[in-house]
């Protein structure tokens, strides 16, 4: 444990952690043709560990890439680590809702996420499973809840009750996913006392804004560590 966490985003929900053990973690890998992903990081990074939170493009198009590149396990529904099995890649960690496992020395739960999950391929719609979300629990018991494309659901409670994480990364762009209002909500649900703002700013409908989650969560002691597309947190 000689490190501290570093939380560096790609842009949109493409984050790469590196833990305070040295693991480096990537969750929805879409580097090429994602239009917030710094020119200097679209190359499939080495990382240790993938973590997909569903099957839309915009979450996974660079998955393969990534997987073949690193060689190291994927976790994500069983449907979506079939395909990409037929796809080569070998290395799957399937799990659904409410399971947990023990992956690349982290404690993993994938948990409830209210969207929908499916990916053209070939010119034909695939079903991938349904859309999840992550509880990470990393060396030093530091807890972070990664919700991937969501709604607002009233379980967040029971994901801050049962899993206290200590940063929840959260879509805030609206549209396809919550806004800050609902994000705001999600955090004192949660219990959370930082939130990472992501699925924002990719493109103009994505309307949300870290300004407008700050006005609503900040007077209640909850810091929001808004990213620049390529920084990192420490
Ligand atoms: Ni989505
Ligand atoms: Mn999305």
């Amino acid at each position: 444990m000689d490190r501290r966490l570093a939380i560096t985003w790609l842009g949109h929900s493409t984050f790469l952690i590196r833990t305070p053990g040295g693991t480096r973690v990537m969750f929805d890998p879409w580097l090429a043709r994602n239009p917030a992903c710094p020119q200097a990081m679209k190359k499939p990074p080495k990382v240790d560990l993938i973590l997909v939170s569903h099957g839309h493009r915009d979450h996974m198009d660079d998955l393969v890439a990534v997987a073949r590149e690193s060689g190291s396990p994927v976790v994500a529904m069983p449907e979506l680590c079939d395909w990409l099995g037929r796809k080569g890649i070998a290395n799957l960690s399937p799990m659904n809702k409410g399971g947990s496992q023990h992956v690349a020395g982290l404690d993993v739960t994938m948990t409830e996420a209210l969207h929908s999950s499916g990916y053209v391929d070939n010119g034909q719609m695939v079903y991938m499973g349904e859309p999840a979300g992550f509880v990470v629990r990393l060396e030093d018991g530091v807890t972070l809840y990664f919700a991937g494309d969501t709604a607002l659901f009233g379980d967040m409670r029971l994901i801050g009750e049962m899993h206290k994480p200590d940063i929840a990364f959260l879509p805030i762009g609206d549209r396809f996913t919550m806004g800050p209002v609902a994000a705001a909500r999600a955090c004192e649900f949660l219990g959370v006392r930082q939130v990472v703002p992501m699925h924002w700013g990719t493109f103009p409908i994505l309307t949300g804004t870290p300004a407008e989650l700050k006005r609503l969560v900040e007077p209640r002691g909850v810091q929001v560590l808004e990213l620049k597309p390529g920084e990192t947190a420490e």
